[in-house]
C-alpha cells in the first residue's frame, strides 16, 4: 500500500501514566482520583484497577528498547502529576521527577523524541477534595506543576502537550461521573471545561516564558478527542441535535483556543438551561494563547438525533431539548462497540483545516480495541486491528491530498494497558501485554506499522 506521506512525516506510539506505570505508592506517589474511583465498587469492570497495570515504572528500559524496535520516531508518554507534587501543591518531589528523567534519558539514547503530555487524567485527590476542575484554583496549580515539570525536564523535552482530551475529564468526569471523580453535575462539568482551558492557557504561557529565558525550542500543544457530529437523518429535529452536540462537545473547546471567544449559539443554549461559562476578565486571552501543534485523538464519529427514544417526542423529562447519538448502523464496530469511520475521519482533519486555518495537526491518537486471541507463543494476528490502522492512514493521506496538514500519527497504543472505567477487557495495545508474567509480544499490527513507517521513509 502507497500512503504516500512525506519522508518528515512523524511517526510515533502512546501511552500514558496511570494507563502503564503501576507503582502507585512509591517513591513519594500520592493517590490521584482515579487511585481512588477504582475503589468505587461498580466504578470500574471486575473492580480493576492501576496499581500494576503494565509494571512499566519498573520496567522501563526493555520498553524503551521496544518501542526501538518499531522504527518510530516519537513516544507520546504522559507524566503523572501526583509522583511530581505530591498532593498537588508545593515543592517537586525528586524521586518522582528521577523517573522521568530517566525515561527522557533513555528515549533520548534511543534516538526517540519525548513527546510529554503533563495531564492525562490523574488530578491529585487533594485537588479534587478542594474542589477539582469546577474550582478556579486548579488552574492556578496545573500552570505551576507545569512549571516544575519544565524546569526539570525542559532541557532535554522540546514537544509539550498541556492537556490530554479535556472532554473526558470535564464531561465523562463531572457530567456523566462515568470517569474519576465520578461527580454527575452539568454545571460542574461546564465550569470544569472553562477551568481546564484556563490552566492550558496560564501553562503555555509559561513554559513559552520559561523556554524563551533559556534560549531554547518548544513545540507546545493541547490534544484533545474530536469527531464529526452527524445528524441522524435531514429532519429540522436532527439537524439542530447534531449543532447542539457540535457546540457542546467540539466548539466549545476549539473556538476559544483558536477564536478566543465560546461559541454564541453554546452560549443561548447554556443560558436557556439556566447554566453559565464561568468566564472572568482576560481569560480568552490566556486560553487563545498561540499554540504550536494541535494533536487530535480519534476513534469515531457520532451520529446524532433530536428525538427521544420513543421516536415523537423531542424533549426529556424535564423539558430540555433532547441530543442523543445513535448508531450509525451500517458500520463494522470494534470490541468496545465502537463504529468504524475512516471516510468520516478524513472530513474531520479537513473540517479542522478549514474552521481553524493555520495550525499544524499530529494524530496524537488513534487505534482500536479488539478481542484478541494470542497463540501458544502470545502472538495475535490481529488483522482487524491492522486494518483499521490502516484504513485511518490511508484517511490521514486523503485529507492531506484535500489540504489538511496533519504531520504525524501516533499509534494507541504501544501496548494494552488499563482501559480506564473498561479496566482490562478492553486491548488497545499493537503489543500484547501479558498481566500474568508481564511478557510483551508484538501483534501483527505493530509489525505491519514498523515496515509501513519503514516504507514511507524510503527515499522514492
Ligand atoms: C483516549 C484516551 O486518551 C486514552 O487514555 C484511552 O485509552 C483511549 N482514548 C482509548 O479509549
Amino acid at each position: 500500500m502507497s500512503l504516500e506521506l512525506p519522508r518528515d512525516f512523524r511517526w510515533g506510539v502512546a501511552t500514558s501514566a496511570y494507563q502503564i506505570e503501576g507503582a502507585v505508592a512509591e517513591d513519594g506517589r500520592t493517590p490521584s482520583i482515579w487511585d481512588t474511583f477504582c475503589r468505587v465498587p461498580g466504578a470500574v469492570e471486575n473492580g480493576e484497577d492501576g496499581d500494576v497495570a503494565c509494571d512499566h515504572y519498573h520496567r522501563m528500559p526493555e520498553d524503551v528498547a521496544l518501542i526501538k524496535t518499531l522504527g518510530v520516531d516519537t513516544y507520546r508518554f504522559s507524566v503523572a502529576w501526583p509522583r511530581i507534587q505530591p498532593g498537588g501543591r508545593g515543592p517537586v518531589n525528586p524521586a518522582g521527577l528521577a523517573f522521568y528523567d530517566r525515561l527522557v534519558d533513555e528515549l533520548l539514547s534511543a534516538g526517540i523524541t519525548p513527546w510529554l503530555t503533563l495531564y492525562h487524567w490523574d488530578l491529585p485527590q487533594e485537588l479534587e477534595d478542594a474542589g477539582g476542575w469546577p474550582h478556579r484554583d486548579t488552574a492556578y496549580r496545573f500552570a505551576e506543576y507545569a512549571e516544575l515539570v519544565y524546569a526539570g525536564l525542559g532541557d532535554r523535552v522540546e514537544h509539550w502537550t498541556t492537556l490530554n482530551e479535556a472532554w473526558c475529564s470535564a464531561w465523562l468526569g463531572y457530567v456523566e461521573g462515568v470517569h474519576a471523580p465520578g461527580r454527575r453535575d452539568f454545571a460542574d462539568g461546564v465550569a470544569s471545561v472553562h477551568h481546564l482551558l484556563l490552566g492550558h492557557g496560564l501553562a503555555v504561557q509559561r513554559l513559552r516564558a520559561a523556554a524563551a529565558a533559556a534560549d531554547r525550542p518548544i513545540d507546545l500543544a493541547i490534544t484533545h478527542i474530536l469527531g464529526n457530529a452527524v445528524p441522524a437523518s435531514d429532519s429540522p429535529v436532527d439537524v439542530e441535535a447534531a449543532r447542539r452536540g457540535d457546540a457542546l462537545h467540539f466548539r466549545m473547546y476549539m473556538d476559544p483556543m483558536f477564536k478566543a471567544a465560546y461559541p454564541p449559539d453554546l452560549i443561548a443554549d447554556l443560558d436557556a438551561v439556566g447554566v453559565s461559562i464561568p468566564v472572568q476578565d482576560g481569560d480568552l486571552e490566556i486560553i487563545s494563547a498561540p499554540l504550536d501543534t494541535l494533536g487530535v485523538n480519534y476513534y469515531r464519529s457520532m451520529k446524532t438525533t433530536g428525538f427521544a427514544e420513543d421516536g415523537t417526542t423531542t424533549t426529556d423529562e424535564a423539558g430540555r431539548p433532547v441530543t442523543r447519538t445513535v448508531d450509525f448502523g451500517d458500520r463494522p464496530k470494534t470490541y468496545i462497540d465502537w463504529e468504524v469511520m475512516p471516510d468520516d475521519f478524513a472530513d474531520l482533519l479537513v473540517r479542522i483545516g478549514t474552521d481553524y486555518p493555520g495550525i499544524p495537526l499530529v494524530i496524537t491518537e488513534n487505534g482500536a480495541a479488539y478481542d484478541d486471541v494470542p497463540d501458544a507463543d502470545g502472538f495475535v494476528d490481529d488483522q482487524e486491528r491492522t486494518n483499521y490502522i490502516a484504513e485511518h492512514l490511508a484517511a490521514v493521506a486523503q485529507a492531506r491530498r484535500r489540504g489538511a496538514d496533519v504531520r504525524g500519527y501516533f499509534a494507541w497504543s504501544l501496548m494494552d494497558n488499563f482501559e480506564w472505567a473498561y479496566g482490562y477487557d478492553k486491548r488497545f495495545g499493537i503489543i500484547r501485554t501479558d498481566y500474568q508474567t508481564q511478557t510483551r509480544t508484538p501483534k501483527r499490527s505493530a509489525l505491519w506499522l514498523r515496515d509501513t513507517i519503514a516504507r514511507a521513509r524510503r527515499p522514492r
